[in-house]
């Protein structure tokens, strides 16, 4: 019989841009405190891009990191998936922006779209491929600029989100299989609570959209933290069910990273200690695509995770969408 085809994680990288915007730098901007932005969200910082800095130059620069870390050249990969929603251009894909600078010309690359879970999706996708065998070594990167598509004057969005970028390496392996189970979830009914309303061929650019701040991300708050919560929990849940792992298994969990709130709730209900939660919020904010893997990514390179532990990702967003992994490192 034909041996079933496993997924090797090969190595992981990231990369922040270089600004730091504080808190404090933010009461200058509109009328919010630190105070409230920490009570609330957790976040005490995030990092944002320069202008010339757009999200493949990030993707590009958390690539280069997993390919030093996975031991591999660039041009080993025969695939380059994206996960964003900010991407370079409509098009071409920020994947293929990425390909131009890692110079690997013909390989396929393209971008997924599944907002915040969009690492995850990925996941998903380039498990896909690898186990059919069409397809033995994958870039998979999860990137974001969020700061470039913020509304600076709404207190109630711009405190949230900053930019960065995470990869992963995946490669076909007859030893291992290190992806134990992904789940994926969304519902469109949800898509009037969390979008971009203008710029795309619902509402297309003019001299009023831009007036009107219809480029930038308009959010229901509360209503995004009603539903966030139980739909992270019924990922995870399923994601752990699917591995055949018990809760006792995981040694980290590596929830999204978009409110502590949320990640506080979550917990709560899977039953998981909050020491074997990671949280590096208050240093990134809401990274969108690129939360899990960043995370993960300094989860590995801190020492906090060693070879062989199982980890579960877990994300929510626009959409919405949502999923949860069950990983080995
Ligand atoms: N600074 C000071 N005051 C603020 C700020 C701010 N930055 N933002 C809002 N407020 C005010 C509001 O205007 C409101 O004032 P009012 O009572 O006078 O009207 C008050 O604070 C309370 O506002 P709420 O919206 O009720 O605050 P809430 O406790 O719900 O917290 C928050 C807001 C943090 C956005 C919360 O709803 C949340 O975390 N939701 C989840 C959304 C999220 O994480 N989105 C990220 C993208 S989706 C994802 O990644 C999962």
């Amino acid at each position: 019989m034909k041996k079933k085809i496993g997924v090797k994680i090969l190595g992981t990288g990231s990369y922040f841009p270089e600004k730091v915007l504080t808190n404090l730098d933010l009461e200058k901007i509109v009328d919010t405190s630190d105070e409230w932005i920490s009570a609330r969200t957790g976040i005490k910082e995030r990092r944002v891009s320069e202008k010339n800095e757009p999200t493949s130059e990030l993707a590009f620069r958390a690539s280069v990191e997993a390919f030093k870390f996975a031991n591999i050249l660039p041009k080993q990969v025969d695939m380059i998936i994206v996960a964003t929603i900010t991407p370079d251009m409509f098009f071409p894909s920020t994947a293929c922006f990425l390909q131009r600078k890692l110079n690997i010309p013909s390989v396929p690359a393209f971008d997924l779209s599944a907002s915040c879970s969009g690492f995850i999706y990925g996941i998903s996708v380039a498990k896909a491929f690898i186990e059919s065998g069409l397809y033995k070594k994958i870039l998979l990167v999860g990137a974001d600029e969020l700061t470039k598509i913020t509304d600076w004057t709404d207190r109630n969005t711009c405190v949230l989100f900053g930019d960065g970028a995470g990869a992963m390496v995946l490669s076909a392996s007859h030893e291992n299989d290190d992806i134990l189970s992904v789940f994926l979830g969304a519902d469109g009914s949800y898509s009037n609570l969390l979008f971009l309303p203008a710029g795309g061929t619902f509402n297309p650019a003019t001299v009023d959209t831009v007036n009107e701040r219809l480029h930038t991300v308009k959010m229901y708050g509360k209503e995004v933290f009603r539903v966030a919560v139980p739909k992270m929990v019924f990922a995870a849940e399923k994601a752990l069910e699917f591995s055949g792992k018990k809760l006792e298994d995981v040694k980290l969990f590596i929830p999204h990273q978009a409110n502590m709130r949320i990640i506080m709730a979550v917990a709560k209900k899977i039953g998981i200690s909050i020491d074997k939660v990671f949280v590096n919020i208050h240093k990134t904010g809401n990274v969108s695509s690129a939360t899990t893997i960043t995370a993960l990514d300094e989860a590995i390179k801190s020492g906090r995770l060693k070879s062989g532990d199982i980890v579960e990702l877990v994300a929510f967003g626009g959409g919405f969408t949502w999923g949860a992994s069950v990983i080995r490192i």
